[in-house]
């Protein structure tokens, strides 16, 4: 079954609703219960020189103050101070002021109306569509945002079914929208492209028909009648079998461009999405470019166009997508998935701050050197293509007592609001202070708990695609491996071999000048950098390149021994992780620990799995033993290609 029909059959199952009884919220989190219990005068005056969320904490001889312009503003001001009263930051004089790096810092739920979570990556939906509003659970989760400062929620899927926008469904997101904002969370939805037929029972959803505009204003104004402070609409269009624009010949900035006038009179937004598949180009990295590069300074300014960190999918490892240095006059938001759709679900321990610092702080060139991606999505580089800024994450909560179904899988959702307030904070930092607020400031359990998340990025890229290796994912699932997998009838940009290129000769996607010429998206020097097998950077090496079998690394090991290597050594690392936390039992409550114990028996037997399908299958074009010095695989080729794993839940 290919993608586009699993989305059909989700939208035609929206009344198949899951149902069960809303959990009690955990306070058990990064967060003790109730108000931020901090000592100090609350000043708020809307006349101060600061972002509408900025604070200060400032010590005066007549005691400590938080000063902001709005009350959203002081309650961040609070919970920095508890924040930094509980990791020892508070003592001595303070004088801090805060204002955050994106104006917009948002989730983004994959959350379908029947409550299953887009490919099961985060467990069952939070809101309980069709059933009572489970009002504390969702004043919990509207607490732990605002304490790290995220205000944007995105309630449903990008792949949105039309139904969201029928009054009943519009009522009970009003109801939502209601019990989070006081923690200054702005609820935005997920819209269909096709919902004036679909829903409307026009005969057609073409943007330049003046009916169908009219409905969407009609159908925006009645959003704005139940919820005032409504954020606005998140668009995946003409990607994956969703409907959009180019249905009528149209293009993206057409589309955007409806729903943004509609939008406009309310202050509402538009994040239209990049992730789009043209299957004219030869490589799917080009294509966001490829279809909006020629579209920039086309959009409305209440227009964002939200890209992927890299250019294919949220994989282990990509580099950045070529398209942030590329429109100069178009907003641009960054889309991080904080879930860990392609990080071993739930059941591996990914710290992800590292990978998202990684795009973040990727230099672009667009304008010489310092213009990151951090800096053009913040608005520095091109000022007036901004008129608000932004950043999304894909969420990772559920239902699971834990919320994420790893404990340590918080710390990604922790530590993507805690950098998109703060982009200049480092994912030690975030780290460390998520670890002494969950578990314990000891710094016998801090230490090497810390050294273990900080290397769980690494350790996963290696077990699973190290090298620049890609999207080697099982179909169906994006959990194990099947670099061998094919699909009779799919899309070749879907399958595994497109992405590997193994052959007798060597392995990689050529996108050089002489392959895909991707390489030329990126501004000089990187695209000359990438060009080179000599200066191509060994993490990206089999992404840029297709490299001979005995061609040697920097380890002065041949690139098939370099991969049986990174792949050992991610299997080392993973296991190494056990023994680290055996020795942190002393630190950690009975059931956390167990918890977390078990899922790292998983990771570890799963990086084993990877290792053992890759080298093997890999070993066969080589036609090279897996060298002497590294483990042997464990588990013949056949039987781990017998593998099929029904994977609709994370954990
Ligand atoms: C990936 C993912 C899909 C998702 C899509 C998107 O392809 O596997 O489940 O819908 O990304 O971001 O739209």
């Amino acid at each position: 079954m290919n993608r586009f029909m699993t989305l059909m059959m989700a939208i035609a199952a929206a009344v198949a609703i899951v149902s069960c009884a809303p959990r009690e919220p955990e306070a058990l989190l990064w967060l003790p219960g109730g108000d931020p219990a901090v000592e100090a005068e609350i000043i708020v005056d809307p006349a101060l020189d600061l972002h509408e969320d900025g604070f200060m904490i400032k010590d005066t001889p007549q005691g400590r103050q938080i000063l902001a312009k709005t009350d959203i503003g002081a309650m961040y001001g609070k919970y920095a101070l508890q924040r930094m009263e509980r990791t020892g930051q508070a003592s001595g004089v303070l004088d801090v002021r805060e204002e955050p790096s994106y104006d917009r810092r948002i989730l983004n739920h994959w959350d379908n109306l029947d409550n299953t979570v887009e490919r099961g990556y985060a467990g069952w939906s939070i809101w309980h569509w069709g059933e009572p509003v489970p009002v504390r659970l969702i004043e919990e989760y509207s607490r732990l945002n605002a304490s790290i400062g995220i205000n944007g929620s995105v309630l449903n899927n990008v792949n949105a079914s039309p139904e969201i926008l029928r009054r009943d469904y519009l009522e009970r997101v009003a109801q939502i929208a209601d019990i989070m904002r006081p923690y200054g969370i702005h609820v935005y939805l997920s819209v269909n492209f096709s919902s004036p037929a679909a829903l409307g029972g026009l005969p057609t959803s073409d943007p330049f028909d003046t009916e169908v505009q009219q409905w969407w204003k009609e159908k925006v104004s009645e959003i704005y009648s139940l919820i005032p402070d409504f954020g606005g609409f998140l668009v995946k269009a003409n990607s994956e079998g969703l409907p959009g624009p180019q249905d009528f010949g149209r293009t993206h900035a057409d589309g955007a461009n409806m729903l943004a006038d509609a939008l406009a009179p309310h202050d509402g937004i538009v994040m239209w999405r990049a992730f789009v598949y043209s299957p004219k180009s030869s490589d799917r990295a080009n294509q966001a470019v490829e279809e909006f590069e020629p579209l920039d300074g086309q959009f409305r300014d209440n227009v964002i166009i939200q890209i992927k960190n890299g250019p294919v999918d949220f994989q282990p490892r990509e580099p950045f997508s070529p398209l942030f240095g590329r429109m100069s006059k178009t907003a641009l938001m960054p889309e991080l998935q904080i879930t860990q759709e392609y990080l071993g679900f739930s059941n591996h321990l990914v710290y992800l701050m590292p990978l998202f610092k990684e795009c973040l702080e990727s230099d672009t060139y667009c304008i010489g050197e310092g213009s990151t991606v951090a800096a053009i999505t913040t608005g520095s580089v091109y000022p007036d293509a901004y008129k608000t800024t932004a950043i999304a994450g894909v969420a990772n909560i559920g239902r699971d007592a834990n919320w994420c179904g790893h404990e340590f899988a918080q710390s990604s959702w922790y530590g993507f609001g805690r950098m998109a307030w703060d982009t200049g904070l480092s994912a030690e930092d975030i780290a460390l202070e998520w670890l002494q607020q969950t578990f314990t400031s000891e710094t016998e359990f801090t230490e090497p708990v810390l050294d273990m998340m900080m290397s769980s990025r690494e350790a996963a890229v290696d077990y699973m695609m190290p090298l620049g290796f890609h999207h080697i994912f099982a179909w169906g699932h994006h959990y194990g491996p099947e670099p061998w997998c094919e699909i009779e009838g799919a899309r070749p940009d879907w399958l595994p071999k497109y992405y590997h290129k193994a052959d007798t000769l060597g392995v990689g996607f050529d996108r050089t000048r002489g392959g895909s010429g991707n390489v030329d998206q990126y501004h000089e020097p990187l695209a000359s950098i990438y060009n080179s097998i000599e200066t191509c950077p060994e993490d990206l090496l089999l992404w840029f390149h297709h490299v001979p079998w005995t061609h040697t690394m920097s380890s002065g090991r041949t690139l098939w021994d370099e991969i049986c290597f990174r792949y050992d050594r991610g299997v080392k690392t993973a296991r190494s992780y056990l023994s680290v936390w055996d020795e942190m039992k002393p630190y950690v409550d009975a059931e956390r620990w167990e918890a977390v114990r078990s899922k790292l028996e998983i990771q570890e037997s799963d990086a084993r799995w990877w290792r053992d399908a890759c080298v093997q299958y890999f070993g066969e074009f080589s036609g090279m033993p897996v060298p002497a010095y590294v483990e042997q695989p464990e588990r013949p080729l056949n039987e781990l290609k017998a593998i099929k794993l029904d994977m609709k839940h994370h954990n």
